[in-house]
């Protein structure tokens, strides 16, 4: 448990594993708990993720080393600015969701960049705030890739199968890795929705009950 009054939640997976929908349902299900929960996402709505949104989607260029650095400052202010920082929401006995955190960044990142390194950058946030959990939507690339070609035309800047493979692969390391320090749900992300939202309640229900 973070040793503040609200729980926190990290949501991961690869582009278009379904984290928004079941984020959603997931927020639906503790409100129904009376509990009152806030839904948030990396890169964030301020002004370092606004910058990296313009990466992402290749309107800009940088190097992998700067984009690194990019998200993990990102992070930091996502957790610490008084507008809406997650800590003070967490403080004062609010839930949060977030789509996105830490292992994105190792998992993404130390696919260009050593591991370690994105680790050191990111040893700010990992010390302010560990999530209570984090869930890990599994879907293949095959499979989110034919989705989001459904679903919208243009491709982000990792959105291919090469990349999403890799990064896959190194959140499945970093499960194995991490599994004695961190709470890590593997979730299978091939059922249904309805499936995938079940399984997520039964293992994070004890959080909020
Ligand atoms: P999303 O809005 O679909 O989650 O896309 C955000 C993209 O940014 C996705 O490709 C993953 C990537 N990303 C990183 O590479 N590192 C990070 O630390 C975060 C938060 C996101």
């Amino acid at each position: 448990m973070n040793r503040m009054k609200g729980r926190f939640i990290a949501f991961e997976g690869i582009d278009g594993s379904g984290k928004s929908t079941q984020i959603n349902l997931l927020k639906k299900r503790i409100e129904q708990c009376q509990a009152p929960c806030y839904e948030t996402l990396e890169p964030s709505t301020g002004p370092i993720g606004s910058l990296l949104r313009q990466y992402l989607s290749g309107r800009m260029k940088a190097d992998e080393r700067t984009l690194a650095a990019l998200f993990a400052a990102d992070r930091l202010d996502h957790l610490l600015n008084e507008t809406d920082g997650i800590c003070p929401k967490l403080e004062s006995g609010i839930h949060v969701i977030c789509d996105r955190y830490l292992l994105s960044s190792y998992a993404y990142q130390s696919v260009r960049v050593p591991l370690d390194w994105v680790m050191q950058l990111n040893a700010a946030a990992a010390d302010t705030l560990h999530p209570d959990c984090h869930i890990f939507i599994d879907v293949a690339p095959d499979i989110t890739l034919e989705r989001m070609a459904k679903e919208r035309f243009h491709k982000d800047l990792f959105e291919t199968k090469e990349r999403l493979t890799e990064v896959r692969n190194r959140y499945l390391e970093l499960i194995d890795r991490l599994r004695e320090q961190e709470t890590i749900i593997l979730i299978d992300g091939n059922q249904s929705m309805e499936q995938v939202s079940d399984d997520i309640w039964n293992r994070t229900k004890h959080f909020f009950l």
